[in-house]
């Protein structure tokens, strides 16, 4: 059985006592940290910049997944990776042709993301997946943590995971963001998911380990 990787999105933190909470989903499981950076023009919401980033650095080793929703990415790479992050995504409504993003999130020597949101034909990825080491298929419009799971999401997934085998690297991973519950997680695995992001799901839970559990699926 494949390892599914957990991702809780401090979007959904308590804010007040973040360091604990990143160590309690930490003890709880988690395989991966995701940081949702949102800029108030890609989409109408404001999180967090590189700040917040580098004032959890030392709470944890886990990998920090950061996926940016914002207008002007390049011009801030080098920042988040000072601040600490691992990984970095980008979103395919900014840049339609990536390798030329995705070459400078590499030449940091972070993770490669690209994301898409709900009403980008999946076909579109075709012949822009050579440089990708983590696709990240949005489930709800993003913006916000709390929403809604769109049900059509999951023939998506089945789709990104079809060109993924036939065009991806063989270490990519398919990461699905947005919605994600415990009743539904099954489903986004059985869709062929590698890892789960769960922001209200984990971080709303009274029990975060059994949450994580049951979103790994065993
Ligand atoms: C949505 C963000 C998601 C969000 C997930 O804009 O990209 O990562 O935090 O939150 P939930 O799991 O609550 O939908
Ligand atoms: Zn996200």
């Amino acid at each position: 059985m494949k390892q599914i990787k957990i991702a809780p999105s401090i979007l959904a933190a308590d804010f007040r006592r973040l360091a604990d909470d990143i160590r309690r989903v930490e003890d709880a499981g988690a395989d991966l940290i995701h940081i949702d950076i949102m800029d108030a023009h890609f989409v109408p919401n404001l999180s967090m910049g590189p700040g917040i980033i580098e004032s959890v650095r030392s709470v944890t080793k886990l990998h920090f997944d950061v996926h940016l929703m914002m207008d002007n990415p390049q011009r801030y790479l080098h920042q988040f990776k000072e601040a600490g992050a691992d990984g970095i995504t980008v979103h395919m409504e900014i840049f339609p042709d990536p390798d030329e993003v995705l070459d400078e999130i590499g030449t940091l020597r972070m993770a490669r993301g690209l994301s898409l949101n709900p009403d980008m034909p999946i076909r579109r990825l075709s012949g822009r997946l050579a440089k990708v080491d983590r696709l990240l298929v949005m489930c709800v419009f993003p913006g916000f943590g709390g929403q809604s799971f769109i049900p059509e999401s999951l023939s998506r997934i089945r789709e990104a995971r079809d060109l993924l085998d036939v065009e991806g690297r063989v270490l990519t991973e398919l990461e699905v963001d947005g919605g994600v519950s415990v009743k539904n997680a099954a489903a986004i695995r059985e869709a062929g998911a590698d890892l789960l992001v769960g922001g209200t799901a984990i971080f709303g839970a009274s029990n975060a380990r059994e949450t994580i559990r049951l979103l790994r699926g065993h």
